[in-house]
């Protein structure tokens, strides 16, 4: 069994996406950790009542960048993690973390990386940013992570067309539903080895 530790900060949707898949079994793997940022997010309450190990770590709780990111670390391993799955995480994650878990860590961006991605391409702004380029089409992107946001190599991408008269928000839930399956549907390839992830010695050995 693939044992995934979950980074989220906010709502928690594309974790209990997944979570959902994994009770049913289309998804052959272990949620065994969630680990937030923001102790008054969704994704707590979520892993809470679904009997997931859960924490808050963040710069509060780890004023020093270095001692957060062994926090974070510890925990993963702490917990057998296999694969990190970042789902709607806003934070950079640490040298030592990604060192770890090299080719080990995915992220979930709602457009056709690399369109409309980077620093504050997040949330509303990345459809808004979509409708207003007059895009036809937009879509799901799963990547791996290294330092930067939504720069490391993309896994898996599946498109979600643009509607004329399309709003931010309509386009936005068309996004989110296809995120909803499309994660879990690429993790499983993963399980299967339809999807390889590098290696170590490929992963960026760097960061
Ligand atoms: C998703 O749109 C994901 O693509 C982005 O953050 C959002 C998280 O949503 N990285 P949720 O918290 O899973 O509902």
């Amino acid at each position: 069994m693939m044992n995934i530790g979950f980074l989220a900060s906010h709502t928690g949707s594309n974790m209990q996406a997944i979570i959902d898949a994994c009770k049913v079994g289309d998804l052959q793997a272990s949620p065994v950790l969630l680990i937030s940022n923001n102790r008054d997010s969704g994704a707590l309450v979520r892993a809470k009542e679904e009997g997931i190990p859960y924490c808050c770590i963040n710069g509060k709780t780890h004023p020093n960048p270095e001692e957060l990111d062994q926090a974070i670390l510890d925990v993963m391993l702490e917990h057998v993690v296999d694969i990190i799955v970042l789902a709607g995480y806003m934070k950079k994650l640490g040298p030592k973390t990604l060192s770890h878990f090299v080719g080990r860590i995915l992220n979930i961006h709602p457009s056709l990386l690399p369109k409309f991605g980077g620093k504050g391409m997040y949330g509303m702004h990345v459809h808004e940013a979509v409708i207003t380029s007059g895009e036809t089409e937009s879509g799901v992107s799963i990547h791996l992570v290294d330092a930067e946001y939504d720069t490391g190599p993309i896994i898996a991408q599946s498109r979600v067309p643009v509607k004329t008269k399309d709003t931010p928000e309509a386009l936005a839930a068309r996004v989110l539903q296809r995120e909803h399956t499309f994660f879990a549907e690429t993790l499983q390839k993963i399980v299967t080895g339809e999807i390889m992830l590098p290696t170590k010695q490929e992963g960026n050995e760097t960061v």
